[in-house]
């Protein structure tokens, strides 16, 4: 790590996930159940995951998903903060517990439910009435062998299985025989949730992250350019519950300036509201952010699966050593950290609480999910994916100032730091963003029974961390195929 003082600058080695591993430890836990994964760091995520500020990634459905799933997603600053509050009062107005149902009529067509249909996991498109009754259901299956205009009423498929909203998912699980949808409705039979099997069962494993009533949670982001304590007080009237200050380089005077001026709007709101601020990868950061009025720190530069920071500009730092070194800090400082980029395993989430981040944000690979914003391509081999693209990339410099002049677009355009377009494969095993969760979550729980811990704080005071050749690190991947 180079100390700029003197004439020939000190250097030290830093290390990447790639570069660690945990040494397993004498454990007497015996259940992965018995591992509570809830952060403490002020966020309310029940599970150390939060889906990234980022426009291919974060939308209303990835928020309302992951917080039924304990983690937090963070909407984009990108977004007008008039349209981030109608998200977020739609998000709290979504079941705690019952997924939110993809609807048509009797008169729409198959082409219509063909479109909804990867909107969301549960693959279900429900046909009510006027009244919102439901009439029946129809899924991928039923879609096909059909011509696209076919209406809905000749395909679906009656008599769904219905119960009241209230009921317990362990009753629904049994009703439905561990397979297929249930349609939870109200006490005037109007359809107001949905509930897969798996859905019933994961709702005995995760707990939602709530508000103090009972609504789900959410982040929202908000760069520092521009009237920064209006946007913060505007989302605080819209009802967010995590603020995040945002920028590439968070270790600078304006962003400093930004923090203070949303700590001054929060404190004013009276408002329970943690303040996210980043990004910084040096304990200098740490301390400054903290000072600033910082509650967690995001910790990570050029990490990221869009970034072309370190190729354009040399800048940044491998990520396990700047969580480790900020963590430490942030002890000091009475801050926590979300280690923020680069996470592509399981394990890399387990590495980075070890070195003493509360929560890992992951961008890229939440992206290719059903519930990222957006559509539902194909390639040439007809497998599905989503686009992603990076937050400095020409294409969302190029939408983030779309109010700019001609020139200055132009202009702004030339400082492109990110990737505009990039092929995220829905992986055939985890096409939903739950999926992904579930193996990020069994990861972390079964590292803690390696590491003899039943909280994430005593995984990060018991993990035993060694470093490893690349080949020691080939060596864990999956091989002999
Ligand atoms: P992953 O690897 O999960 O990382 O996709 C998500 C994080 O990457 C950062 N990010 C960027 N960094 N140029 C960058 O240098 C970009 O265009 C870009 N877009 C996102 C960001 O911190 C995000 O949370």
């Amino acid at each position: 790590f180079l100390d700029s003082g003197g004439p020939a600058p000190a250097v030290t080695t830093d290390l990447t996930y790639d570069d660690v591993f945990l040494v397993p430890g004498r454990s007497s836990v015996t259940s992965r159940f018995d591992v509570d994964l809830a952060t403490t760091d002020g966020s309310g995520a029940t599970v150390p995951v939060i889906a990234a500020n980022m426009t291919a990634v974060a939308g209303r459905r990835m928020a309302e998903t992951l917080a039924r799933r304990g983690a937090l997603t963070v909407l984009p600053q990108d977004v007008d903060p008039q349209a981030v509050a109608g998200i977020v009062t739609w998000i709290k107005s979504r079941h705690p517990v019952w997924d939110t149902p993809l609807t048509l009529h009797t008169d729409d067509a198959v082409a219509d439910a063909l479109n909804l249909l990867p909107k969301r996991a549960h693959g279900t498109v429900v046909v009510v009435d006027d009244g919102h009754r439901p009439v029946g259901t129809v899924d991928d299956a039923a879609c096909h062998g059909v011509d696209r205009f076919t209406r809905l009423a000749d395909v679906l498929s009656a008599s769904p299985v219905t119960m009241p909203i209230d009921t317990a998912p362990r009753d629904v699980f049994d009703a439905l025989g561990g397979h297929g949808v249930a349609l939870g409705l109200d006490t005037d039979g109007r359809l107001t949730g949905l509930l897969t099997a798996i859905g019933a069962v994961r709702a005995g494993i995760y707990d939602p992250t709530l508000d103090a009533n009972g609504r789900l949670r959410t982040a929202a982001a908000i760069g520092i350019n521009g009237d920064v304590g209006t946007k913060a007080k505007a989302l605080l009237d819209a009802g967010v519950d995590v603020l995040v200050v945002d920028t590439a380089h968070g270790h600078q005077d304006k962003m400093l300036d930004a923090l203070r001026a949303v700590r001054r709007e929060v404190t004013q709101s009276g408002a329970d509201v943690p303040i996210v601020a980043g990004n910084v990868v040096t304990a200098l950061g740490v301390a400054d952010l903290a000072d600033a009025g910082a509650d967690i720190i995001k910790v990570g530069v050029g990490p990221g699966a869009m970034c072309t920071t370190r190729m354009m500009t040399g800048v940044g730092r491998p990520q396990f050593s700047a969580v480790a070194e900020c963590a430490a800090a942030g002890r000091d400082h009475g801050v926590r950290i979300w280690a923020d980029g680069g996470i592509r395993h399981p394990r890399d989430v387990a590495l980075a609480l070890a070195a003493g981040a509360s929560a890992a944000m992951i961008g890229s690979w939440l992206a290719g999910t059903y519930e990222s914003p957006g559509d539902l391509l194909r390639d040439e081999a007809g497998r599905p994916y989503k686009e992603s693209f990076g937050m400095a990339s020409k294409r969302a410099v190029s939408a983030r100032t779309r109010g700019d002049g001609d020139f200055d677009r132009a202009r702004k355009s030339l400082f492109e730091e990110g990737i505009s377009s990039s092929r995220q494969l829905l992986d055939p095993a985890r096409p939903g963003v739950e999926d992904v969760l579930d193996a990020i979550c069994s990861g972390i729980r079964s590292a803690c029974t390696y590491a003899g811990a039943r909280t994430l704080a005593e995984f990060h005071d018991q993990a035993v961390l060694g470093v490893q050749t690349p080949s020691g690190f080939a060596e864990g991947t999956p091989h002999g195929l």
